[in-house]
């Protein structure tokens, strides 16, 4: 897409929230190196993110997580054409973090910063998987944080079809394993569990959001799964949590695939894409590929170590702006409530 003469080289870090991580992606679709650092076993301990705890250890990994990035790629600091950084949206303080490293190394070296949207650079992580993937697309962008159906008209441009109108569809699966005893991070432990529950064995409502065809909303499932949950234990009855755990992630999938198969059909798509945490989903991955070929639509998915967070993604999203010239100055801040869209 671009007539740049020589091959564009990118330090990207993401901090937005439980992962540190830094990559480094030439031309937006070859990944050189990309290292994650994990909070989980610590959050695990308090069942969620705790976002000061986040923050510190955000600010005792960055340095040695983009020193990494840098030796596994092997090239040097100073070899790169720009750095990038997810500015948000996320949790402030481990936003800054990155943004504050960003900023300081872009300042030492001179060499030019880019702000990058967390939602951009999980849609972008499809350009790594299948670099001859280029827009108009649509994508499904579900994470912890996030459920967006967006339709990618180009590079950086996009028009949300639909969103959530409560929880995100990981939030959720989250809650979910939480209630059920499964422990954090839920999506992961509900996927797994599943495999040996029956889908079909708990029937809980798929949610609908009245007047919008392509909004989501998941609250009521997880209330579902509450009642059921707290009237089998009025009962006596004793729970199947592999048959909860299915059932309840058949009905993410179904309200989930059902929007994606209604957008194909209206606008005519021939090309869907799943990104975000929850993208690394089984059921949801053999859904949408089912689906897709089914509505004749040509189906792509990260693999899951570049559906949930990390830099590459980032590192893939800035260089589309570093086509474009859109640099950030020294002056850029963290931006927890960024909307897709915003710069
Ligand atoms: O994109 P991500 O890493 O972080 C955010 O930007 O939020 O997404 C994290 C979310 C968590 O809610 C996690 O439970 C969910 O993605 N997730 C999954 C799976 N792996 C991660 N949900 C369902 N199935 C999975 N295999
Ligand atoms: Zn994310």
């Amino acid at each position: 897409m671009s007539d740049l003469k020589k091959d564009i080289t990118i330090l990207a870090i993401e901090s937005s929230c439980d992962e540190t991580a830094a990559s480094v992606v030439v031309n937006g679709r070859q990944v050189l190196s990309n290292v994650i650092s994990s909070q989980i076993d610590i959050h695990t301990l308090y069942g969620g993110v705790v976002p000061e705890i986040a923050s510190r250890k955000h600010t005792e990994r960055v340095t040695q997580v983009i020193r990494e990035s840098l030796e596994e790629a092997g090239r040097k600091l100073e070899e790169m054409d720009a750095i990038a950084v997810t500015y948000g949206p996320g949790l402030v303080g481990p936003l800054l973090i990155g943004v504050s490293a960003a900023k300081g190394l872009s300042f030492a070296t001179g060499i030019p910063l880019i702000g990058v949207h967390h939602i951009e650079g999980h849609i972008s992580a499809n350009y790594i998987a299948e670099p001859t993937l280029e827009p108009p697309f649509a994508c499904l962008v579900v994470s912890g944080g996030h459920t967006h159906l967006v339709l990618v008209r180009d590079y950086g441009e996009y028009e949300i079809l639909g969103r959530t109108q409560d929880d995100a569809a990981g939030e959720a699966f989250d809650k979910v394993a939480r209630e059920i005893g499964l422990g954090y991070p839920g999506g992961p432990k509900i996927d797994k569990a599943s495999r040996e529950g029956d889908p079909h064995a708990i029937v809980f409502p798929r949610g609908k959001v009245s007047g919008s065809r392509y909004d989501f909303s998941f609250s009521g499932m997880k209330s579902a799964v509450l009642n059921y949950l707290n009237t089998s234990r009025m009962k006596g009855i004793s729970v199947n949590v592999p048959d909860v755990a299915a059932s309840f992630q058949q009905a993410v999938v179904d309200v989930l695939v059902s929007h994606a198969g209604d957008a194909i059909e209206q606008y005519g798509l021939k090309k869907f894409a799943l990104a975000g945490g929850v993208a690394a989903n089984t059921a949801l991955r053999t859904g949408m590929k089912e689906m897709c070929a089914e509505k004749g639509a040509d189906f792509f998915c990260p693999p899951p170590v570049l559906c949930t967070d990390n830099a590459a993604m980032i590192g893939s999203a800035a260089y589309f702006e570093y086509v474009k010239g859109n640099f950030s100055g020294l002056d850029l801040n963290a931006v927890p409530g960024l909307r897709l869209g915003q710069r």
